[in-house]
């Protein structure tokens, strides 16, 4: 089954709005398409490698590849009348697209490139998504109503590039990924109603920044390395990382440091549209006080802290956070091995 066949599916009807969000699914999928395509020939073409020389609104060194992908994203939705408005990680401020405005009410949020930092090494990375409906006229173009709670979400998703280029969304219906058959040029259904082991040995977070968190990281981070069932996994790609946990169990986490006491991860393109699919799976997010869901961003690139995985290692997690530690010990958990 194709991706666009299978969001007609979810929908359960054929009506306008239902060939809307297919439409916008195809969009995606063929902008995940144009960024899988150069990816895999980025060290034989020109200005696919290295930096633009340029930082964007977050102070970080933008690559070619980001810039390239952000251009993408732009050039599948104009003109198309699907999406009056994309939110980048690589844009300031929200890009308007006045065309498709008076017809369309819908928001694309985006991370065109995460984990940027393995491009130049042939390392997985990925792209990530999610899709709002705008609230309201919108006139004096301040996107008021995409600072709401991302329960606000329709859609959320991400393309993966790695071995194969994988693409799982959720339309609040499930989590189902699909692979793209470069002979086809189609994503393929793979995997359908994915659900999130309860627990799982890996672990994945920047050790580098032990001394720069909280104490009960460092707690929680002494009680794992005692624990032999545990696996530390980490890619530098939050899309990786979390697609090993969706596929596998365990837990991520960005938490906040003495740099950057929110962490490092953007609400609205990357840490809600996996919260979104980690609950879709039965898993869980948190920023470690609230359910990463239910926080209402106070600008369109507010950082949260993410712990997100299975729901006993985020409870694992959270009891540290918590200092429940210090009555009650969490259990290890019950795998053997990986
Ligand atoms: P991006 O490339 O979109 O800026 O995102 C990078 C993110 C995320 O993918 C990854 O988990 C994290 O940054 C890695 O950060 P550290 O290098 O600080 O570990
Ligand atoms: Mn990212
Ligand atoms: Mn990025």
């Amino acid at each position: 089954m194709t991706l666009s066949q299978h969001v007609l599916q979810q929908l359960n009807n054929f009506g306008p709005d239902a060939q809307d969000l297919s439409a916008i699914m195809n969009r995606i999928a063929f902008a995940g398409k144009l960024v899988s395509r150069r990816l895999t020939r980025a060290g034989l073409v020109e200005d696919a490698l290295g930096f633009t020389g340029r930082q964007n609104i977050q102070g970080e060194s933008v690559k070619k590849m980001d810039s390239y992908a952000n251009d993408v994203f732009i050039s599948v939705f104009q003109q198309s009348g699907l999406v009056c408005r994309l939110v980048s990680e690589e844009m300031d401020d929200i890009y308007y697209m006045p065309e498709s405005c008076s017809i369309s009410r819908y928001t694309l949020l985006y991370d065109p490139i995460d984990g940027s930092s393995n491009v130049d090494i042939n390392l997985n990375v990925g792209s990530i998504f999610a899709l709002r409906r705008q609230q309201g006229d919108d006139t004096d173009q301040t996107g008021a109503d995409l600072l709401t709670p991302g329960h606000e979400q329709l859609v959320a998703g991400y393309i993966l590039y790695g071995p194969s280029t994988v693409f799982v969304y959720s339309i609040g219906k499930g989590v189902h990924s699909f692979t793209l058959d470069p002979s086809l040029g189609e994503f393929i259904l793979s995997s359908e109603n994915i659900q999130i082991p309860e627990h799982g040995p890996n672990y994945s977070l920047n050790e580098g920044n032990m001394w720069q968190w909280e104490e009960s990281f460092r707690d929680y981070i002494r009680y794992v390395h005692r624990h032999e069932v545990y696996s530390g996994r980490y890619s530098g790609a939050l899309v990786g990382d979390f697609h090993r946990i969706l596929m596998q169990g365990g837990v991520f986490l960005y938490p906040g440091t003495t740099k950057n006491p929110a962490g490092k991860l953007r609400l609205l393109y990357e840490s809600a549209p996996l919260a979104f699919l980690a609950e879709q799976a039965n898993g869980k997010a948190t920023t470690g006080d609230h359910s990463v869901l239910d926080v209402k961003p106070d600008h369109i690139h507010m950082r949260t802290p993410l712990i997100i995985g299975s729901r006993e290692d985020v409870a694992l997690v959270e009891s540290f956070i918590q200092g429940r530690k210090l009555e009650q010990p969490p259990a290890p958990l019950g795998v053997s091995s990986i």
